[in-house]
């Protein structure tokens, strides 16, 4: 069956390639993903694959219907851009000013297509069914939420999610046992003192020097209280407050974001935020109001479907094109939303060119290496048919 998917899937290759580039050069934001959304509808009728259009606001669903094994599999792949003005002299660059595919998405969604395209032409011999999910504003962490509030995780046994990465060569792909990616959270402190003449501290309640000592504290009890192998991120990202230089400040505005690896320390740290900065500012006689405000779960990746994976991976590629990632990323991804429901796995699909420089993801001069297109499609497709086996 490998032998058969990779055939497939190289013959596809040249048509994948026309699409990647179309969806390239025609980006749409988050949450207006309009022409993507009809264009993916449009090749998956094409493949037999019955679509759903309007599903997580602008997202589409393709219900491809294999053999008896009741055990639905699912593959999610994202479809939006980014507002950033793309520099580069492809052909197939952006049309858009100040839109660009800059995070691979155009990718994602070709390997989605592409891997919808090879198991519709195994036919009969596809053991079960597979929904493919095309997932609108995954930059703004809200699509894969739209997504699951219509339904689209019903009945779904397993669930395959892939992002490119540059810094994994065109042709390898990075697979991550447990935690791919962080939790990631919003965080907004309101600090409340009394204002008073900047030469008479003594009968004010100074809110800037407050919120100061409330910054330093949360970074040194992450330091001190907090297991150093679960790892915590808290940036503060915004502080405002006060009215002139000589005028004690009576209220300031800290709003940051608090990354997380593991789900316990995930589920504890509103509260451990809160008292502390609580603590700071009773012992300074301010009053606060602490805002959290939860976003994407970490990314957990499932231990048998990722021993699935990258046993499917090493017999297509071989064992020196695969490698075990041993770090996760601080960053977030929406795919944890689908985890809630259903185990799955999420790889990294290596873009990255041999013989020039390799640029960061939303950068706008971000490429990548066509020839992973393949890649993904071999490696999805076969590690779906084998789910079943
Ligand atoms: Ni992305």
């Amino acid at each position: 069956m490998l032998t058969r998917i990779k055939d497939l899937a190289q013959q596809f290759a040249p048509r994948l390639i026309e699409i990647r580039r179309h969806i390239h050069a025609h980006p749409e934001l988050s949450g207006q993903e309009y022409q993507t959304a009809a264009y993916v509808a449009g090749v998956l009728s094409s493949c037999g694959i019955i679509v759903q259009e309007g599903i997580g606001k602008t997202g589409v669903i393709g219900e491809l219907v294999g053999g008896t094994d009741d055990r639905l599999v699912a593959l999610r792949t994202d479809m939006d851009a980014l507002p950033i003005n793309e520099i580069s002299n492809l052909e197939f660059a952006s049309r858009k000013m100040g839109i660009m595919h800059a995070c691979g998405h155009d990718i994602h969604t070709t390997v989605g297509l592409g891997t919808a395209m090879v198991l519709s032409s195994l036919g009969e011999q596809l053991p079960g069914n597979v929904r493919f999910l095309f997932q609108p504003a995954e930059e703004i962490a809200q699509g894969a939420n739209w997504m699951v509030q219509d339904g689209v995780m019903n009945d779904v046994s397993a669930i395959f999610g892939v992002h490119v990465f540059p810094t994994i060569p065109g042709g390898s792909i990075g697979i991550r046992y447990g935690a791919l990616t962080a939790a990631a959270d919003d965080l907004e402190i309101f600090i409340t003192g009394e204002s008073g003449h900047g030469a008479r501290p003594h009968e004010a309640i100074d809110a800037i020097w407050i919120a100061a000592q409330v910054v330093t504290t949360l970074q040194q009890a992450i330091s001190r209280t907090q297991n150093p192998l679960r790892p915590i991120v808290l940036t503060i990202g915004q502080i405002s407050g006060g009215r002139a230089p000589n005028v004690i400040a009576d209220r300031v505005r800290l709003a940051g974001t608090v990354r997380s690896l593991h789900p316990e320390t995930h589920a504890n740290l509103p509260k451990w935020i809160e008292n502390i900065v609580t603590g700071v500012c009773q012992t300074y006689g301010a009053k606060c109001e602490v805002n959290y405000r939860r976003g994407v779960p970490s990314v957990q990746n499932d231990l048998a479907l990722t021993q699935l994976l990258e046993a499917a991976a090493k017999e297509a590629w071989g064992n020196e094109r695969v490698q075990i990632l041993l770090e996760p990323s601080m960053g977030a991804e929406d795919f944890s939303m689908y985890l809630q429901h259903a185990p799955g796995t999420m790889f990294r699909l290596g873009v990255g060119f041999k013989d020039k420089p390799n640029y960061p993801l939303h950068h706008p001069q971000f490429d990548v290496d066509e020839t992973a297109i393949v890649t993904g499609v071999v490696t999805l497709a076969y590690a779906i048919y084998r789910y079943w086996q």
